[in-house]
This record gives structure tokens, sequence and C-alpha cells, in this order.
């Protein structure tokens, strides 16, 4: 019987539970957790979220390249040999998990928990206008998978969407101009790198909220701070920053209107994780195209 060979590079304790996975749930594959990755010429597939340098040249029979988490912009490219496919991790829990932390933040902002929890340090017992989640428009960068399944729960409990993406008819000004709150779920390219500047907050509805569950590169920091200053940002929620994690003494750990959370908006569940990993391993075997192929050009 021949075995396929996935070797694993990322949190440890995910790939021991993803290595019994596959050795009681699959006959021909066998999940290997870097550093104990034994013959690398056996290595057929690698999923990694960031490999070591060099590691792809030790690779002589790998075949394709599996992200461990949504993203790829954490690994080089470059790096990557270019007749690889490489595919991002697309899994249920991730949509799940995301999707709730995107409600809780478009919750917070909608509902003025910023201003309630300064309130309530001040021991201060005053009502706000209480508005319903219709009167709040929800702006979604990012129209994908994560995207769509946010904007699905939002228009649940009410609030009126609005996605943009690249390839959308409508404009990124008509949609900004019209976001009581603005969340950002778009993948990090060059095209998106500092999205969220200057120029994207004077297009906002004055003292409009700010939700980035991207990547911290999509937004201008020192731009956020000017536009909370003036009011033209009310607030923001924040799972991402420019630099992980925040640095000691960084103006957002004070800040009473950012809330932050350190990169959990979601993060690959061990269980769908590995279901979708195998399923994907499984079309390529097959011939079949994989599912959240990126286009390199393209950067997603
Ligand atoms: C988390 O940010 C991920 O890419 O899964």
């Amino acid at each position: 019987l021949r075995r396929h060979v996935v070797l694993y590079v990322g949190a440890e304790a995910r790939g021991r539970a993803w290595a019994r996975f596959v050795a009681e749930e699959t006959g021909d594959l066998e999940l290997r957790v870097w550093p104990e990755a034994g013959d690398l010429a056996e290595v057929a597939y690698l999923a990694a979220w960031i490999p070591p340098a060099g590691l792809f040249g030790k690779l002589p029979n790998l075949k394709a390249v599996f992200s461990v988490g949504a993203g790829v912009d954490q690994l080089d490219l470059a790096a990557i040999p270019a007749h690889l496919p490489l595919a991002r991790m697309i899994e249920p829990g991730i949509e799940a998990c995301l999707t709730a932390w995107v409600c809780m933040a478009v919750l917070a902002l909608h509902r003025d928990l910023p201003a309630y929890v300064a309130q309530q340090r001040a021991e201060v017992w005053r009502a706000l206008p209480v508005r319903p989640p219709a009167a709040c428009r929800v702006g979604m960068l990012g129209t994908g998978r994560l995207g769509s399944a946010a904007a699905k729960a939002l228009t649940g409990l009410g609030f009126p969407v609005r996605g943009w993406s690249r390839s959308s008819e409508v404009s990124f000004e008509a949609v900004v101009s019209a976001s009581d709150v603005l969340v950002c779920l778009l993948p990090l390219t060059a095209q998106t790198r500092g999205i969220l500047d200057a120029r994207t907050f004077a297009l906002l509805p004055r003292g409009a909220g700010v939700v980035n569950a991207g990547r911290g590169g999509h937004l201008v920091e020192a731009d956020l701070r000017a536009a909370l200053a003036s009011g033209q940002v009310g607030a923001a929620v924040l799972d991402v920053t420019a630099e992980e994690p925040l640095p000691a003494g960084h103006a957002f750990w004070g800040h009473e209107r950012i809330f932050l959370t350190p990169h959990v908006g979601a993060v690959t569940q061990t269980e769908t994780g590995i279901a979708a990993l195998v399923a994907n391993v499984r079309r390529h075997l097959r011939g079949e195209a994989l599912e959240g192929l990126v286009d390199r050009d393209r950067g997603y």
C-alpha cells in the first residue's frame, strides 16, 4: 500500500491531533509533525503556517502546498516553486468563528459599548439613543467566503449590509460613504495594503465605526488615531495590528475608543480543519482542482 506523506509545520498540539486523525481515519495518508519529518524525499504535501527558510529546496517530491490558515500573506510566495499549487484553508470552523467575532464587533459599535465602558468606569448611568439595527448600515470590504458568511449573519440580525470587493460593480466610494460601520475582511495584497487610511476614513459618515478582521497591514495606524482624535471615526474594533503582538507602549493599548483582541477572530479548528485538509489532498490525488487554490499574481 502506498502512503502519501503530508508534512505539517505549525502549532504542535494541533499537529499531533491531526497526525492521530490521519492515522486512524485514513489508510493511505501519513501526517508528520515538523521537525520530526523523517525522509524529506517522501514528502508529497506540505501543510504549513510559516515554513522554515530553505525547506522547499529540501522537498524534491513535493506536489502541493496548503496554508494552515485562511490567509497566505504570511508565506513568502517567491520561495514556493512556481509549479506547485498553493491552497488557503477553507473550513467551516474558521467561517463560524470569524462570523461570531465580526458580529460581536459590529454589535459592540452599534450598541455603543465603547461609550458605555467609559461611562461605567466613571460610574455614569446615562442612556444614549437606542437605534434598531436597520438604522446602522454595514459596509463589508471583502465578499469572499468569510465576508459573505459574516454579511449573511449580520443581515439576519437586521443590519443593512453592502459588500465591496475588487470585482464589485459598485464603487468603493459608494460603499464606504454609506457605511455606519465599515468592516475589513479582505485578503492582504499589494492592492489592499493600507486601504484603511485617511482617505477612506474621510469618506465615512462622521462618527462611523471601523472593524478590522483582515490583517494589520490593511490599516494605517497613524491615520486611525488621527480620525479618532478628530471624531471622524467614532470607535474601532481590531483583531489584527501591524506588529503582533502589539508592542509595549503602543498608543492602541490605552486608547479608550479602540477595542483590541489578539488575532483570535478565527483559528483553524482541529476537527473541521483536518477534514478540509484531507479532502483537499484527496482532490489533488484524483487530479481535481484544489479548493481555495491561490492565484499567485492576484495574491490570494
Ligand atoms: C488567521 O488569521 C488565518 O489566516 O487563519
